[in-house]
C-alpha cells in the first residue's frame, strides 16, 4: 500500500491551515491498516487519525504517520419492529450520509444535517445539533485496534458518550457506565459507523430556531425532510461554510455550571442566556458569553471570531497560497478568549477541536 510523504494538508482540514503530513496513508478498509502493521517501516510508527478534518487544529506539520480515512459504503443492514439500522463507512461525509438516509425513507438524522466532517469522526465527539445527539441514533460502530489489527465492536455504553465527548478522545483510564474502561484516543480507527433510525419516528423540535420556522412558515408538524430543510437553512444564516471561509466549527463547549453559579451570574448580568438541564445543572451559551465579552468579528493575525456566531473562530486568510492564519494565531486568539471570557464571568471555557 501506499505511504504518501510531504503531503499538504491544507485540504484537509476544514480551517485551512497550512501544514503537511510527513506521511499519510489513505485507508478503505481494515486491511489497509493490517498492511501497515505488517511493514517493517510503518507498524511500528506512531499514527494519527484524520477524518474529515472539521473539528483540528494544526499548530505545524504532523510528525506521526497520518491515516486519512477513506473507508466507502452506506446500506441498509436489519430491519426490526421498531428500527432501521443502516450502517456508513467512517470515509462517508457526513452530510451525504443523512441526505441520503431521507432519500432512503429512513427519518432520525435530520436534526443534524450539514454538520461537516466525516461519519468516522462524528462518534469522537458525539456530534450533536438542534436537540439530537449522535448518542440518540447511534447502533454500534466497528473499530480497529491500531497496535494489534483486531477488529472489534463497540456499543453505545462502551463509547462513553457525553457532550462532545466519547471513549475516543480519552487516554488512559476513565469512568464509564460499565466502570472503569480504556480511553481509545490514539489508540483505535473507526472502520464502520451503525444507526438504528425510528420507525416510529417523532419530530425534535425544541430548539428556538426551529420553533421560528414554525412560526415563519405555519407548519406546526413538519416532515423529517421539512425539518432537515429547515436546519440546512438556520446553519447556512449563522455558521460560515468551511468550503468559503475556514473553521471548525464551535470551538468552545457550553459550559455548565451550579444553579448557584448561574444564579450569581444572572445577578450580574441579567441577560445571560441559559438552559436548565434535567439532572439541576445549568447550561450556559458559551457564544453569548464570548459576545458579551465584546470579542465578534475581533481578530488575532489572520484568525478571527465570525461575526455571526461568536463560538465560531474562522481563517480569515484566502488561505490558497499559504496567507491564511497558523494553527498558532488561533490558539493565541483562543486563549485571549479564554482569559476575557474568565475574568468577567469566572468561567473557563474548554475548547472543543482537538490541537495538533
Ligand atoms: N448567542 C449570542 N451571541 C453569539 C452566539 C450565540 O448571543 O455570538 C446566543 C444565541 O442568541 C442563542 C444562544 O447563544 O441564544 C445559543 O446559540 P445557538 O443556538 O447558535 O447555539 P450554540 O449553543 O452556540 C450549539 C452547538 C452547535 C449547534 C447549535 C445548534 C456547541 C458547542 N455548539 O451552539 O454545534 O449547531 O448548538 O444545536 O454545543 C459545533 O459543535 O461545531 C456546532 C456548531
Amino acid at each position: 500500500m501506499l505511504v504518501e510523504k510531504n503531503v499538504p494538508l491544507q485540504a484537509f482540514n476544514t480551517f485551512r491551515i497550512v501544514a503537511k503530513a510527513h506521511a499519510l496513508a489513505r485507508i478503505t478498509s481494515e486491511a489497509d491498516v493490517q498492511a501497515l502493521l505488517a511493514d517493517p517501516t510503518w507498524g511500528p510508527s506512531p499514527t494519527f487519525v484524520l477524518g474529515g478534518g472539521s473539528n483540528i487544529v494544526l499548530t505545524g506539520d504532523v510528525k506521526p504517520l497520518v491515516l486519512k480515512v477513506e473507508v466507502p459504503g452506506r446500506r441498509l443492514v436489519a430491519e426490526t419492529d421498531k428500527h432501521w439500522v443502516v450502517e456508513a463507512g467512517a470515509g462517508e461525509a457526513w452530510h451525504d450520509f443523512v441526505t441520503w438516509t431521507l432519500d432512503q425513507g429512513y427519518p432520525g438524522l435530520e436534526n443534524m444535517a450539514l454538520i461537516p466532517g466525516t461519519v468516522g469522526a462524528a462518534p469522537v465527539q458525539n456530534v450533536g445539533a438542534y436537540g439530537v445527539e449522535l448518542q440518540d441514533r447511534f447502533e454500534s460502530l466497528d473499530a480497529i485496534d491500531l497496535q494489534t489489527g483486531q477488529v472489534f465492536t463497540l456499543n453505545a455504553a462502551q463509547c462513553a458518550f457525553g457532550y462532545r465527548d466519547s471513549v475516543f478522545k480519552h487516554g488512559g483510564a476513565m469512568p464509564t457506565a460499565g466502570g472503569q474502561s480504556l480511553g481509545l484516543k490514539d489508540r483505535a480507527l473507526i472502520l464502520r459507523v451503525r444507526f438504528a433510525l425510528p420507525k416510529a419516528w417523532k419530530p425534535v423540535l425544541g430548539y428556538a430556531d426551529l420553533e421560528r420556522k414554525m412560526l415563519e412558515t405555519g407548519i406546526q408538524q413538519p416532515t423529517a425532510r421539512q425539518i432537515y430543510n429547515w436546519v440546512c437553512e438556520v446553519r447556512r444564516a449563522k455558521l460560515p461554510d468551511p468550503n468559503v471561509i475556514g473553521n471548525a466549527g464551535s470551538f468552545f463547549k457550553n459550559p455548565t455550571v451550579t444553579p448557584e453559579q448561574c444564579a450569581d451570574i444572572i445577578a450580574r448580568e441579567p441577560k445571560v442566556v441559559h438552559y436548565p438541564l434535567h439532572d439541576g445543572s445549568v447550561k450556559l451559551a458559551a457564544g453569548w458569553l464570548i459576545d458579551a465579552c465584546g470579542w465578534k468579528g475581533k481578530s488575532v493575525g489572520q484568525a478571527g471570531v465570525y461575526d455571526k456566531q461568536a463560538l465560531v473562530l474562522v481563517n480569515r486568510g484566502a488561505g490558497v497560497d499559504g496567507n491564511g492564519a497558523t494553527g498558532g494565531e488561533v490558539m493565541t486568539l483562543a486563549k485571549a478568549i479564554q482569559t476575557s471570557v474568565y475574568e468577567r464571568f469566572g468561567i473557563l471555557l474548554e475548547s472543543e477541536p482537538v490541537v495538533v
